[in-house]
């Protein structure tokens, strides 16, 4: 009996490969007590901003509030909209909400799950102030037109690249390309932390500096508040163990792209939809590795019996979800990106996978698919 087990992503196994390094930096900083922002976040926010091509980067708590404050900072809120898609985590769209304005959707591009930039201009009003394209899986979207039709309607563009990182859009980095660039180290990102934090990046001071006010409690220097502002510092221990983890993305990126190689050639027989598609211009960093399947429900099944663990990403749009059901949405209203809900399905990836792990999660599918024809 074969006893193998492919986790949807192992960070034990890769905590093992920097446990040295990891348990050095953690130590560093209870040694120094620099917890709540301080030198260890300055020293990965410069290593991070020199990492996507952007000259700043500020860290903050989360991918959420990188968001939130980015849209504060622009000065987006009550009365404005902003245009993005709803096949995202509900995040890209609470931030929207959170600063005080409408979310306004546009469909997604069915080969590559990014946004269609045919369909901005048509959703564009005197209200709308911003677009946020989400670079979903791992891939940038399609950002020259993206930024074209921002640049001609005077609208600032936001990449939501919060699982895009060191992915790339005809060479240049995510978050390099639009005003700024919101990312999540949640621990099951490609760059994770051992908690919760998050980055903006960008090649504007003005928003740096307002954006580092924002996350301290609005203050220009300590106990003296400028403007309302919140707690949204990123940990010292977080950003040391990014700063780690930061000197091996390349090459963990290098090894899901070699993992994805495997799965697409192995997975070509059964068919178009099995294999997720790079755009020619794009660097697919995937963070998910999605198939489309009908049958998703008994696949899943099938495969869990087997001990491999998928995920979904994400099972109901956002348009549809209970929260967001008064903003004038119904089903219909986005096919394409109601089709990936309904069939998408996340096979195991991440840099520490072996290829004999993918040939059994590829046997198995490949009899499933045989079950069903
Ligand atoms: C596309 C997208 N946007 C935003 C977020 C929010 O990031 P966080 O969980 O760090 O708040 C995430 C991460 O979960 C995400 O995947």
């Amino acid at each position: 009996m074969n006893t193998m087990k492919v986790p949807f992503l192992d960070l034990k196994a890769q905590y093992e490969t920097i446990k040295e390094e990891i348990n050095t930096a953690i130590q560093e900083v209870i040694d120094s007590c620099a917890f709540a922002g301080g030198p260890f976040v300055e020293k990965f926010e410069r290593e991070y901003a020199e990492f996507c091509g952007a000259d700043y980067a500020i860290g903050v708590g989360s991918g959420t509030e990188a968001l939130w404050l980015t849209l504060l900072a622009l000065g987006i809120g009550r009365g404005d909209e902003v245009i993005t898609v709803p096949n995202t985590f509900i995040a890209t769209v609470e931030a929207i909400s959170f600063a005080g304005a409408t979310p306004v959707f546009v469909d997604i591009d069915e080969d590559y799950y990014t946004m269609n930039p045919e369909l901005i201009e048509n959703a564009i009003t005197p209200r709308t102030k911003a677009v946020i394209p989400v670079h979903l899986f791992g891939q940038m979207a399609n950002m020259d037109p993206i930024m074209e039709i921002a640049k001609k309607h005077g609208l600032y563009v936001i990449e939501d690249a919060c699982q895009a990182h060191g992915a790339e859009y005809k060479g240049k980095r995510a978050g390099s390309v639009g005003e700024a660039g919101c990312f999540s180290f949640y621990p099951g990102k490609n760059l994770g932390a051992y908690g919760e934090a998050g980055a903006v990046t960008t090649n504007n001071k003005d928003l740096t500096h307002k954006i580092k006010m924002l996350r301290d409690h609005g203050q220009s220097k300590k106990y003296y508040h400028d403007i309302i502002g919140w707690n949204a510092r990123m940990d010292g221990i977080q950003a040391a163990v990014l700063s780690v983890k930061l000197r091996h993305l390349e090459e963990w990126n290098d090894k899901r792209r070699k993992n994805a190689g495997i799965y697409d050639s192995l997975l070509k027989k059964e068919g178009e939809l099995c294999i997720t598609k790079e755009a020619e211009y794009n660097k697919h960093i995937y963070h998910i590795y999605a198939i489309r399947i009908q049958k998703r429900g008994a696949l899943i099944t099938a495969l869990k019996e087997k001990n491999i663990f998928c995920g979904i990403h994400y099972p109901v749009p956002i348009h549809l979800q209970r929260v967001y059901k008064g903003i004038g949405y119904t089903q219909g209203s986005f096919p394409a990106a109601e089709r990936q809900a309904d069939e998408v399905l996340s096979l195991p990836m991440d840099a520490e996978l072996s290829r004999d792990q993918i040939v059994y999660v590829c046997e198995l599918l490949r009899k499933f698919f045989e079950l069903q024809t």
